[in-house]
């Protein structure tokens, strides 16, 4: 099915399972521990050896020897795959560096070798055996170092409209900061995981993935086999945030590993490996620079960011949310890259606009402030309803004021005192602060083949992924309003490389899409339903699994005979998109109380307010955002990937050194969802949400901070030396 009109009305408005808070369909499996997730693939695998990875212990050189002899005679040890036996690899289109590395080494513990072994702790043992001599080269390591040497270079992604520099030097008043975010770990629960085996040329791998299309491409191509010999599983994933979302070391090693050893091999990277082996959200610096009329108008917008990554890497695209959020006639925005030789810098939850907003929405707190202006009043006066850079081209729902106001009521800003630190309840400095959220919808094409059988039963298969976010539910719940069927009666599987291509996991499109070509096969199958019984398919209705037309009924059941009924589509979306700039809106709330002594920060409640289309699923929109909220909290106050600047790794490359936010950090949290519905979208006329919900939060709990201290961090994390 093209989508290249606006939707007008049709099934999914009906309402009935579609918008409803239902329970994850998939919540007893993950409450009961039963869901079969990669690494415990007993069932498939059951002799399956375990592989334990080798990462480098330096940065960046080369491999001079490596010892594996006492290895390979130790208890249990199978194999050793190496650079030197695992062949010839490809180079896939997603990875920087190379999933497996020597003799020369890209970034610190880039896998190197993975030891296979009866059981996981002789695995482990015979590791610690392989004698490693390297030869150290100088690497470059500090992104403050290393901005320096792209002043010279070409940005890479530039845009300049207006006349900026002329307008910001004639502003009334101006502003010009710079900020800074750390590098940040994904640090999800489920670390990378794979179990792989062979049967001739054929490969089998469960493994954890958000993207089963472009992770089985990648992995055919790094092996260089066709990729129908792949068959590849991702049904459960217990979080990803954007590590997930390419082929990763586990998977390569396992498939590598199970060649060598000619048995099934599983790997589970492990914790210490994760922050510096895979990728992770790069630290940015950013310098803003802002103009205004004394009455509050913005006249020149000047956003750049300076990030590093390995050769071949790109950019943190921290400036994207300024393309759109406010309007201005004169802007500049972008983006330079340093080379740095730190591990891949790559996608994590809403890579570009989670940082970038991070200082945008504290420099509009401190023009606000300069301007003597209420922050949420600046915002209002400097929204625009057109593409800044596009004129005729429109947002195809932009309620960011309506956001912005309806928090404001709910969370009492009014009561706000714009003065900071004015108000101190015992030991504690309370102060409430405000960011905008922005993040884009973007819109990629899906597909899915359902099946209607003769019990009634409608069966959904697609290989979109589950990440933890909910898609088993919402796809039930789509195909269960399409068909008229009660939500037990559907049947969805996920995340498997033979089912038909969805848009998978990734970048907040994957819930709008996947059941938009839920939808599209929807529409196929009632058309071929009606056929089969006979019935015209115009203005046939489809309720209590009976289909109605013509002042006839028949049960679904009965017109899909014993044969059953497949089909299967996809959706494409066309025009539209160019036509209409299409992002997600929101606004976030936070109070916070700063130990007046120690400094210590504690967030006292936060409010969220987003305008993102329709929502599918109220509860699990509901637990995607405060998901993000917390992670807001997160980079606010605590995540940080420490660099060691001399031998460049992360040194807190575990959960004990990486903090994230616990449940004693995290205070009340409320969720308003704006009652919005984006025809341009999709026929589902709904949008991403669950990385727009992290977009602002650290902003808004920095901004607090300030609010209740006066004093400025532009400096995340804002730990509590920073207040002192
Ligand atoms: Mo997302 S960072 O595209 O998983």
């Amino acid at each position: 099915m093209k989508f290249d009109k606006p939707a007008t009305t049709n099934p999914i408005d009906q309402l009935k399972v579609i918008g409803k808070p239902v329970d994850r369909i998939d919540g007893p499996l993950k409450t009961t521990g039963t869901a079969p997730y990669a690494y415990e693939r007993h069932d498939v695998a059951p002799n399956a050896a375990f592989g334990y990875i080798v990462g480098s212990a330096i940065s960046k050189g080369r491999i001079t020897s490596m010892d594996q002899s006492r290895a390979k005679a130790a208890p249990g040890v199978i194999a050793i795959v190496t650079a030197e036996n695992a062949g010839k690899l490809g180079k896939g289109e997603w990875n920087t560096a190379r999933l497996l590395g020597g003799p020369t080494i890209e970034h610190y513990h880039q896998a190197i070798a993975l030891v296979i072994a009866q059981t996981f702790e002789e695995a482990r043992a015979a590791a610690q055996l392989i004698k490693v001599e390297y030869a150290r080269a100088e690497g470059s390591f500090d992104l403050a170092t290393a901005r320096a040497s792209t002043e010279k270079k070409t940005a890479d992604r530039n845009s300049a409209i207006g006349d900026f520099a002329g307008a910001f030097a004639k502003a009334e008043v101006q502003l010009d900061e710079t900020y800074s975010t750390p590098d940040h770990s994904h640090a999800m629960m489920e670390p990378f995981a794979t179990t792989a085996a062979w049967n001739g040329d054929k490969l089998t791998v469960w493994t954890s993935n958000q993207m089963v299309d472009w992770t089985t491409n990648e992995l055919a191509t790094t092996l260089g086999i066709a990729k129908d010999k792949v068959h590849l599983m991702s049904p459960y994933v217990g979080g990803g945030f954007g590590a997930k979302l390419f082929l990763r070391a586990d998977a390569l090693l396992a498939a590598l590993g199970a060649r060598i050893a000619r048995r099934p091999v599983k790997v589970a990277m492990q914790r210490p490996l994760m922050a510096n082996n895979s990728t992770h959200r790069p630290a940015t610096i950013q310098r803003i620079r802002l103009g205004a009329n004394k009455q509050g108008k913005l006249t020149a917008i000047g956003h750049e960011s300076w990030s590093g990554n390995l050769v071949g890497g790109k950019p943190e695209n921290a400036v994207q949310q300024t393309l759109w959020l406010y309007a201005g006639e004169n802007r500049l925005t972008g983006t330079r890259l340093a080379q740095l030789d730190l591990p891949e810098g790559n996608a994590m939850r809403a890579p570009g606009e989670a940082p970038g907003l991070m200082a945008l929405e504290i420099a509009i707190d401190e023009m606000a402030e300069r301007l003597g202006m209420d922050p949420l009043e600046l915002r209002v006066l400097n929204d625009t309803q057109v593409d800044p850079a596009n004129p005729a081209r429109r947002f195809s729902e932009r309620r960011l004021i309506e956001c912005l106001r309806t928090g404001a009521q709910r969370f009492g800003w009014a009561q706000r005192s714009a003065k900071p630190a004015q108000r101190r309840e015992g030991r504690w400095w309370i102060g409430t602060g405000m960011a905008a959220a922005f993040r884009n919808n973007q819109v990629t094409k899906s597909g899915a083949r359902v099946r209607l059988d003769g019990r009634g039963l409608v069966t959904v298969e697609t290989d979109m992924t589950d990440i933890g976010t909910g898609s088993y539910t919402i796809i039930a719940q789509t195909a269960a309003e399409m068909m008229g069927v009660p939500l037990e009666r559907v049947v969805v599987r996920l995340g498997d490389s033979s089912f038909p291509v969805s848009a998978g996991s990734g970048g907040q499109w994957g819930g709008n899409c996947s059941t938009a070509g839920v939808y599209a096969a929807c529409v196929k199958l009632r058309e071929a339903v009606a056929q089969r019984a006979g019935l015209p398919a115009d203005g046939a209705s489809f309720t209590d699994g009976m289909l109605r037309a013509g002042g006839r009924s028949v049960s679904l059941a009965e017109a899909a005979g014993e044969s059953g009924i497949v089909v299967e589509d996809t959706i494409e979306f066309a025009e539209l998109s160019k036509q209409y700039q299409q992002s997600t809106f929101g606004a976030h709330f936070v109070e916070v109380a700063v130990d007046a002594f120690t400094a210590e920060v504690r967030v006292r409640r936060m409010l969220a307010v987003c305008a993102s289309g329709r929502i599918l699923n109220p509860k699990s929109a509901r637990s995607q955002v405060i998901g993000a909220m917390t992670m807001g909290v997160g980079a606010a106050l605590m995540e940080e990937l420490a660099v060691d600047k001399r031998l460049g790794f992360f040194v807190n490359h575990d959960l004990a050194g990486y903090e994230v936010p616990v449940h004693a950090d995290i205070p009340h949290q409320e969720v308003i969802f704006l009652d919005e519905t984006d025809a341009i979208s999709s026929p589902m006329k709904a949008k991403g949400v669950g990385e727009l919900g992290i977009c602002g939060v650290g902003a808004a709990v920095a901004n607090a901070i300030y609010n209740a201290t006066g004093v400025r961090v532009r400096d995340y994390p804002v730990t509590l030396d920073k207040l002192i």
